[in-house]
């Protein structure tokens, strides 16, 4: 695949199941910071337009390593460049359970120290399913969360990441496009991955609450951010591969909102 470099390339992905049709752009960029810079720009644009209408924005989160530095763009946005999240409503795709929201390991908290606590975000905008929920009381809570983000509007813009397993949101290989806001096991190669994150000391989470690839399927701008060496296989099997609950992201190439942003290491086996 050539490319210019300094500049994204958009490459079409061609999907083997529907007779050479195109679909779903795939967008290289030379690094993941060039990626997330331009995401969070787009970010921004859609909030200052919502906003100049007094209208608010849905934007859907997701934890681990692949936003981070989106976050870290938009943190720049409101506190450089006086962007206001005060009209921003948003949803994490997931959570542990059981998990205290006040636990250091819970992805409350994660999203509290990357981005939320240096934002203006009304508190009572931010979603995300709740870990400290009783068994008994999972459905309704998750039945909760679906409504919330119907009331809400649905949600505008979506980021996710890929796990090496191919999961969104923890919707693992299994999980097919009809599937909403549940309690799910996490996948052994996911639980590995979580392991290395948490530095290998902690017990690793086995379930944890999230929203379905229907809910995520759903949202009208749906971006894929797969960055570094170690997603090149799985992003090739996502953006090439059979669509199917096999490999859940292979769902996104269905959506006519959805893309994946990615930089040269993820890319580097799509050909
Ligand atoms: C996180 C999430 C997961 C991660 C995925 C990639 O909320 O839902 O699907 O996006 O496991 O994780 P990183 O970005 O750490 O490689």
């Amino acid at each position: 695949m050539s490319q210019p470099s300094g500049e994204a390339a958009t490459v079409p992905s061609r999907d083997p199941e529907s007779r050479g049709a195109w679909r779903v752009p795939v967008t290289v960029y030379p690094s993941a910071t060039e990626a997330s810079a331009e995401v969070a720009r787009e970010i921004a644009d859609l909030i200052r337009l919502r906003a100049s209408r007094g209208e608010h924005v849905v934007l859907g989160l997701a934890t681990g390593s692949s936003p981070l530095g989106v976050y870290r763009e938009l943190i720049r946005w409101h506190q450089q460049a006086g962007l206001s999240f005060r009209c921003v409503v948003t949803f994490n795709l997931d959570e542990y359970w059981p998990m205290p929201a006040d636990s250091p390991l819970s992805y409350h908290q994660f999203m509290r120290r990357n981005l939320f606590e240096h934002l203006d975000l009304d508190p009572s905008n931010i979603h995300l399913p709740d870990g400290a929920v009783a068994r008994e009381e999972i459905e309704v809570s998750c039945q909760a969360y679906e409504r919330a983000i119907r009331e809400a509007g649905g949600i505008d813009y979506q980021i996710l990441g890929i796990g090496r397993s191919g999961h969104i949101g923890f919707n693992e290989p299994g999980s097919d496009r009809t599937t909403r806001t549940r309690l799910v096991e996490l996948a052994l190669l996911s639980r590995e991955d979580l392991k290395r994150d948490l530095g290998g000391g902690e017990e690793v989470p086995r379930l944890a609450i999230t929203m379905g690839v229907g809910t995520i399927l759903e949202a009208r701008q749906v971006v894929l951010l797969a960055f570094g060496r170690g997603k090149a296989a799985i992003l090739e099997r996502a953006v090439l591969g059979r669509i199917g609950p096999a490999l859940p992201a292979s769902f996104l190439r269905d959506h006519p909102g959805g893309r994946f942003v990615v930089d040269q290491a993820a890319a580097s086996l799509l050909r």
